[in-house]
């Protein structure tokens, strides 16, 4: 299909910015720090935030977990950095911030282990002028982020201006899953805000601190012509797609107990979801957005069963290489009913989107990774056209506009153009634009912006308590349905492929199609 390119204004011209300022001395402390995300994310996230000198002079970090990795945890996070960060091993600044990487081993409910992690941190303040400010991470399994939050509450470590113990910030980012489902969401919310403020608190989701994500709003609000036709009007519905061609990477406990609707709906799509759908906020302030963002998820409708698809990859193979079902995958059940697939068509009842259909689909396994959204408008009133569909053309077809969220960043608008010809002949033509070729390659992974921002205190990117309650009382009716009702086809489709037949038959009894990706 021939293309347009659209690059970005030559180098010349100043992108519009925010003044770049260093948030104040700190400590990071890593909670699960022997696990990978630390390794591969969070500290080349850390490193790329140093390399453009936006860290404090004066930082430290601490790794907490369980095992005795106090020899080896600095050297292997110097490797993370450079393997996962991109980063050269002779960088200037990798020495001299790896000595900041401290580590303290101890049992998440030992309070012992707290009394001798905070006398560490204090003696880390005087090392290195990092004040008493403290952001805690917690990357462990989730069933220790209760304990870990208590034994912070009774240390004296949450607040600690409240025991005398000094008036500096306190901040603790929590990973996800952040609950099973809406009641244990509110459990933990509710043992969470005992212990912290909710101004204190980062409930993070990776998927928000992507650029790509960042950019939907921006696209929508910075520009002045496409709000005019993002409604109901002008859209015909909406598809949202977040495929992956990896498998569950060895997770197999873990990933029983989730399954691609608590994995990956709940949580990532449904803020893609709401930054596609949400009314322009008052300001770009955390209350602000936060407000805009839950009003979508409240206006979606109940989600009926028949509306839901459920899938689980066989074996088959991805990128021409064998790959096995996930029943034989390690550490899984063999008549495990755990889906890897979910595809959902949901309504948004709001004066913008009423009747407008969003398709949803997320699975693991699929032919190729892929995460997009589509917005499909309508054909034009008068098909003034309709019989302009000689020899290489398609004839009219709906405009699409897609915002690739990953891997090839960009955005692409499908509009019909005519064929040079003598003839009527109208084809399918493409404008895009691509992050790499307009802005370059970045090795950011995402952490780097919501780590500074939790830094900064600013909240804006991360979730609120009612939001991940509003999400999960859209999910939890699904899940419930789905666990009284197994499924005996499964595993129903093959890995490789774009998911069960059941997702093709929910769009068709709509008259559509999926995207072809
Ligand atoms: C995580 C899920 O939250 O997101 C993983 O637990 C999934 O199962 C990952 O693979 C996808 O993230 P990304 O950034 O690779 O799209």
């Amino acid at each position: 299909m021939p293309t347009t390119e659209i690059t970005a204004a030559p180098a010349s011209a100043p992108a519009t910015s925010q003044a770049e300022r260093t948030p104040d001395p700190c400590i990071v402390v890593i909670f699960g720090a022997s696990g990978d995300l630390t390794k591969r994310k969070l500290l080349p996230a850390l490193y790329h935030l140093e390399q453009s000198g936006l860290l404090p002079k004066d930082f430290a970090v601490v790794g907490v977990a369980r095992r005795p990795l106090e020899k080896t945890f600095a050297p292997d996070m110097k490797e993370g950095i450079i393997s996962g960060g991109g980063v050269e091993s002779d960088d200037a600044k990798l020495d001299p911030f790896v000595n900041r990487v401290q580590y303290h081993a101890m049992n998440f409910d030992d309070a012992a282990g707290y009394d001798a992690l905070k006398t560490m941190l204090a003696e880390i303040d005087t090392k290195f002028g990092t004040q008493g400010n403290r952001l805690f991470y917690l990357a462990t399994a989730p069933e220790y982020f209760s304990d870990i939050i208590k034994y912070l509450g009774e240390h004296c470590m949450a607040k600690p201006a409240d025991c005398g113990d000094g008036g500096n910030w306190v901040r603790v980012i929590i990973e996800k899953p952040f609950g099973h489902d809406l009641e244990s969401a509110k459990a933990l919310n509710n043992e969470v805000n005992k212990v912290f403020g909710e101004d204190q608190i980062f409930r993070i989701d990776h998927y928000l601190g992507k650029e790509t994500v960042q950019n939907i709003l921006v696209f929508r609000f910075a520009n002045g012509i496409f709000e005019n036709v993002w409604n109901r009007n002008y859209i015909d519905h909406v598809e949202i797609t977040a495929a992956e061609s990896i498998g569950i990477e060895g997770r197999g406990p873990f990933y029983e107990t989730a399954g691609a609707l608590r994995d990956v709906v709940q949580n990532h799509v449904m803020e893609l979801l709401s930054f596609v759908a949400m009314e322009p906020p008052v300001s770009f302030a955390a209350d602000a957005v936060r407000a805009e963002k839950i009003k979508v998820w409240k206006a979606v409708q109940p989600i009926h069963p028949a509306d839901t698809v459920r899938g689980q990859y066989g074996p088959g193979a991805v990128d021409g290489k064998p790959a096995v079902g996930y029943r034989q995958e390690e550490r899984v059940h063999p008549r495990s009913q755990t889906e890897t697939y979910a595809a959902l068509r949901l309504e948004i009842e709001n004066w913008r989107w009423a009747g407008v259909p969003f398709y949803i689909r997320a699975g693991k396994r699929l032919a190729r990774r892929v995460t997009e959204i589509s917005i499909h408008f309508k054909l034009p009133p008068l098909l003034l056209f309709k019989d302009a569909q000689g020899k290489g053309g398609e004839g009219i077809r709906p405009n699409v506009l897609s915002m690739r969220i990953q891997p090839d960043e960009g955005i692409t608008l499908q509009f019909g153009a005519k064929v040079p010809g003598p003839t009527m002949t109208i084809s399918k033509v493409n404008m895009d634009f691509s992050y790499a070729q307009a802005f370059g390659q970045s090795s950011a992974n995402g952490y780097e912006r919501l780590l500074l921002d939790a830094m900064f205190g600013d909240a804006t990117l991360f979730a609120h308590r009612d939001g991940v309650e509003a999400t999960w009382a859209l999910m939890t009716p699904i899940l419930e349905t789905w666990a009284k009702d197994p499924i005996r086809d499964f595993p129903n489709y093959a890995a490789g492929t774009w998911g069960p037949a059941t997702a093709d038959a929910l769009m068709k009894s709509d008259g559509r199609k999926w995207r072809k990706l």
